[in-house]
């Protein structure tokens, strides 16, 4: 299985099998993306939340491959009014596809679409992927039942925000990889903006003392988990 990291929260992974699953493929108008939205394709697409900088160029791709996007069920209904087909859950459910599992988990964040209407809430994600889990925490503050889903998870790979302002900051995200007890940690949504400027270096010394290995991916790498 590969893992591909576009940057900001942009993600491609390619199972043995080949199934193509992306999640919040903001890529056209993502200043540090290396690639554009028309060189990509995917069998399913991933969302954390409706935010334009996650939706990204969503409804481009799945309308081009026919990808089914999995996501919350309010955004879910908004894609799906957009001619998209879609799979409706809400956090705490699970359910099983073709490439794995997927559950939706709290983030304490907001969720509006491109129209800017408020579109239920924002989610983490959980990928229960050939042997591996992996956990998109979306963009999410702190919060303590991180510690729960930690516990009752044995997260492989944690890809944890840590640009700060809008999302967990560095001392927060480290804090969280206290919480959550992964394999690795890869930070992202940094440096995709002014205003999300951080040093993922800074991270990985920070996370490396608390005692999580962390991996920084530059922008387009392609990891085989
Ligand atoms: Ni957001
Ligand atoms: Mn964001």
């Amino acid at each position: 299985m590969k893992l591909r990291y576009f940057s900001h929260s942009a993600f491609q992974i390619t199972t043995d099998d080949g199934l193509r699953i992306l999640i919040d493929p903001f890529l056209d108008g993502n200043p540090t993306s290396p690639v554009k939205a028309s060189e990509i394709e995917a069998d399913f697409i991933l969302l954390t939340h409706g935010h334009g900088d996650h939706l990204g160029d969503t409804l481009g791709i799945a309308k081009r491959c026919d990808s089914l996007c999995i996501c919350e069920n309010e955004l879910a209904n908004y894609i799906e009014s957009k001619g998209v087909r879609a799979h409706n859950m809400h956090i705490g459910g699970a359910h099983e596809f073709d490439f794995g599992r997927v559950k939706l988990t709290q983030a304490l964040h907001g969720s509006t679409t491109p129209d800017n209407e408020c579109h239920g809430s924002a989610t983490g994600i959980l990928l229960f992927i050939q042997d591996k889990i992996i956990y998109h925490m979306g963009d999410t503050g702190l919060f303590s039942d991180l510690k729960l889903i930690g516990e009752m998870n044995q997260i492989n790979y944690l890809l944890a925000p840590i640009g700060d302002n809008f999302t967990m900051g560095l001392e927060d995200a480290v804090k969280a990889c206290e919480f959550v007890h992964p394999e690795m940690v890869i930070p992202i949504h940094y440096n995709t903006f002014p205003v999300i400027e951080t040093d993922p270096a800074l991270f990985k010394e920070k996370a490396e003392q608390q005692g999580t290995a962390c991996q920084v991916l530059t922008f387009g790498q392609e990891i085989t988990l």
